[in-house]
């Protein structure tokens, strides 16, 4: 790790720390996007989304093109919020899903699945991430982001409306609970990380430089086919004055995501995102979360845990996530793992870029899938028909990755 070199691109950005307290970094950014167009009132109509024009290297467009929502459509859509209908809970309201009628009038059954994100009314504290996540995900075009279709702003109530992601999160995949979720294979597991690191080169390097900053398990979202799309941007960037309530999973996202360099001195970089990607490339290896207090002390993080193990063949194999029973190929996770620790370098010019990170993943990739085909054509519903066919078969999770998000409650914030 003796030898690397840093790039203009490696300068820290101007990202001027507000404020470093009681474990909740706060960061007012001055170049990662531009705010024009930013002051969004209830006059203010984007233009309406027309087509379905597909860019397969993403586009950033001039303005937000999104819908405009009704309360009362979204209302409808959801049930009237009804618990049944919730999707899951971030730090900034539930997250529903619902169905919307192309034309109501005309009771057709056409429509579309819709993921509709509520922000808790009693709070101030999402408006401007709200705004940021319009003006960042309206704008940002790519296979490997999460579309938002539009928003809804009436009186006290602040909507966003995305397009629904069938399997949910990753963070649900590795670490939820209950029959309903199956433990993901190996190879899959490589699909997603290399679909999340398409999304974040795409950030890196358009003229933009977007630094994604809130990189986890629980922003990459994967649609039917287990492709993953990274989700909640604006969200992490901003939130720094307002908020109470999500401050506890803020804490825990930063404090087991976040590189070295940016928490001890709000320098950030678009490697600060190589980090954090790192980390759950960990957490895909051994099922672990990136920061968990139920473990045993001197593994509550797990980068400080696992790093050691993940430079040997052996003591790799210890660690693996028990749900893959063993059915990987050793010589691709190994790889995997050397991933990894290049990109939790400690220094931010020693980790790779993100493209070349996908460059390794996409031969990782084609390695897995030609030491799985054998087994995958006599046993495994999902490796021969990649991107297709649903999990069905699958032992549901076992207790020791139960621990639900226990470890979210936070130490730092208490
Ligand atoms: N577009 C979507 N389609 C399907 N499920 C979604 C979608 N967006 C969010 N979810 C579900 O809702 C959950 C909550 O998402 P949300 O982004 O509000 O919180 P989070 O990412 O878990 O935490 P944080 O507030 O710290 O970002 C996700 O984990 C996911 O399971
Ligand atoms: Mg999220």
């Amino acid at each position: 790790m003796g030898n690397c070199w840093g790039t203009p691109a490696e300068q820290p950005t101007s990202v001027t720390p507000d404020h470093l307290t009681s474990g909740v970094i706060s960061q007012t950014t001055s170049n990662t996007t531009s705010s024009g167009g930013s002051n969004i009132s209830r006059n203010s109509l984007f233009s309406v989304s027309s087509g379905d024009e597909v860019f397969p290297n993403g586009q950033i467009l001039q303005h937000p093109n999104l819908r405009i929502y009704t309360f009362s459509e979204l209302k409808a859509a959801t049930k009237n919020f009804k618990s049944d209908m919730v999707l899951g809970e971030g730090g900034f309201g539930k997250v529903y899903k619902g169905w919307l009628e192309e034309k109501p009038s005309t009771r057709s059954g056409s429509g579309s699945v819709i993921a509709v994100k509520k922000l808790n009314s009693e709070s101030l504290q999402g408006v401007e991430e709200w705004q940021s996540e319009i003006n960042f995900l309206g704008r940002l075009s790519h296979p490997n982001l999460v579309k938002l279709l539009g928003y809804c702003y009436e009186d006290t109530e602040l909507l966003l409306v995305y397009e629904f992601m069938q399997k949910g999160s990753l963070e649900n995949h590795l670490f939820g609970r209950g029959s309903a979720v199956q433990p993901l294979p190996m190879e899959i597991r490589i699909k997603i990380a290399l679909g999340a690191a398409r999304g974040l080169t795409f950030l890196h390097t358009s003229d933009k430089h977007v630094i994604y900053r809130d990189f986890k398990a629980s922003n990459i979202l994967l649609d039917g086919s287990y492709n993953a799309k990274l989700s909640d941007f604006g969200l992490a960037k901003l939130g720094p004055s307002a908020s109470q309530s999500h401050v506890t999973t803020r804490v825990m996202g930063t404090y087991g995501y976040a590189a070295p360099e940016y928490v001890a001195t709000g320098h950030l970089y678009v490697k600060s995102d190589v980090y954090g990607f790192g980390v759950v490339l960990a957490e895909m290896l051994t099922g672990q979360r990136a920061l968990d207090l139920n473990r045993p002390s001197g593994k509550h993080n797990l980068v400080d845990w696992v790093k050691p193990y993940l430079a040997d063949r052996r003591k790799l194999k210890t660690l693996m996530d028990s749900n893959l029973e063993g059915k990987y190929p050793s010589k691709t996770v190994f790889q995997v793992a050397q991933l990894a620790l290049r990109c939790l370098a400690p220094e931010p010019k020693c980790r790779p870029s993100m493209k070349e990170v996908v460059e390794t993943l996409e031969r990782l990739e084609a390695s897995s899938e030609r030491a799985n085909e054998p087994r995958a054509r006599s046993s495994h519903p999902m490796a021969h028909r990649r991107g297709q066919a649903p999990l069905h078969h699958r032992s549901p999770l076992h207790q020791g990755q139960e621990k639900g998000r226990g470890s979210q409650l936070s130490p730092l914030g208490r």
